[in-house]
């Protein structure tokens, strides 16, 4: 396969939130196919090559905690697509330095990203491909601090290099691990959001059109004075992951379910199924105080219903029906002054638009 020339339309497959563990027997108390991630990522890399991949994005969290093994680990992965031709740009995340470290993942993938320009002050880069210029930011903090921000001095060269790119007619994509928007559920958005606040509104000064987040696990996109799309994690929800067509004049995404086939696809059921019941569990625990024993189970069925289209991007394209659907009202007035209410909420709100397609104009 050869990558992509100048001039030519190309696929990119983006996601984020690999959290790949090298420990043999990871933890899958959260992220439900933990203990499955070497037979999914042997299918996942697998894919890429298949298909023809051009480029892979990743936005962070691509390691559970970055230690050498873990690092190890993705570069081993990353550096079997190198050598079949895929170009690989990624961010940092948070959970990338809960014991890593800067030179060992500037040492390990920084030959294999292969910058065009760096920024001095981070693992920030910028990576031309095409008329595009990728802008892949670090923002991780401390250890184990889960909030995002920008130095100061790494603004600077941000906003010079946006200068520059703009200035040269480059379509300017940019890349970080935590999300430029908020949303109404969150109650710490300095957990989620990107710092400092005018990251955005310096991005729409030099006409970016895109930026592409991870860090939440489910999809969502958010549609403001710019596109911003956020990609789910493989290893939970419903396995999605963003396919991304670059053309000359248009950039079109669209949100994929990973096919597992075989033996895999088995077990991946299984684990789902048992995820589906944990997390009925946890919607019975809090609503079987409100409800009588005749309105609990529609609530929670609705629910599910409602849980399983947020994680597959598809609560846009069933707003009406959810709207509509009695047992989700009902839950909803209970859930009215919780998290998950205002969550539930502001996914049904006029103003999201669909979670799993967009297309930018240039
Ligand atoms: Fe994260």
């Amino acid at each position: 396969m050869m990558i992509m020339m100048n001039g030519s339309d190309y696929k990119a497959v983006i996601t984020s939130d690999l959290h790949m563990s090298a420990l043999a027997d990871p933890s899958d108390a959260i992220v439900s196919l933990m203990k499955l991630q070497r037979p999914v990522f042997d299918a996942f890399f697998d894919m890429l090559i298949k298909e023809h991949t051009d480029l892979l994005i990743l936005c962070g969290d691509n390691t559970q905690s970055g230690s050498q093994a873990d690092m190890r680990m993705l570069a081993k992965y990353l550096n079997t697509l190198e050598k079949s031709g895929i170009r690989i740009i990624m961010t940092t995340g948070n959970h990338d330095f809960d014991c890593g470290q800067e030179e060992l993942y500037e040492q390990l993938f920084f030959p294999l990203l292969k910058p065009d320009e760096k920024d001095p002050h981070s693992l920030s880069y910028l990576k031309r491909i095409g008329s595009c210029t990728f802008f892949a930011m670090d923002d991780h903090e401390g250890r184990r601090s889960p909030s995002g921000s920008l130095k100061d001095a790494t603004m600077k060269w941000l906003e010079r290099k946006l200068r520059e790119e703009q200035k040269s007619g480059q379509k300017i994509i940019f890349l970080s691990h935590h999300s430029l928007h908020a949303d109404a559920w969150m109650g710490r958005p300095d957990f989620y959001c990107l710092r400092p606040a005018g990251v955005k509104e310096l991005l729409v000064r030099y006409g970016v059109k895109l930026a592409c987040s991870g860090h939440l696990h489910d999809p969502k996109i958010y549609q403001s004075s710019l596109c911003e799309i956020v990609t789910p994690m493989l290893l939970s929800g419903a396995h999605m992951y963003g396919e991304m067509h670059l053309g000359e004049t248009s950039l079109h995404y669209q949100l994929k379910p990973f096919a597992f086939d075989g033996l895999l696809a088995k077990q991946v059921y299984e684990k789902d199924q048992s995820a589906y019941e944990n997390r009925k569990a946890v919607f019975d625990k809090i609503l079987k105080d409100s409800l009588n024993e005749y309105e609990l189970q529609p609530c929670l069925n609705s629910l599910m219903r409602w849980f399983n289209a947020q994680q597959s991007g598809m609560v846009y394209e069933r707003r009406n029906e959810f709207l509509h659907d009695e047992g989700l009202v009902r839950a909803l007035d209970v859930l009215e002054k919780t998290a998950w209410g205002r969550w539930i909420r502001s996914s049904l709100d006029p103003s999201c638009v669909s979670s799993c397609e967009a297309r930018i104009e240039y």
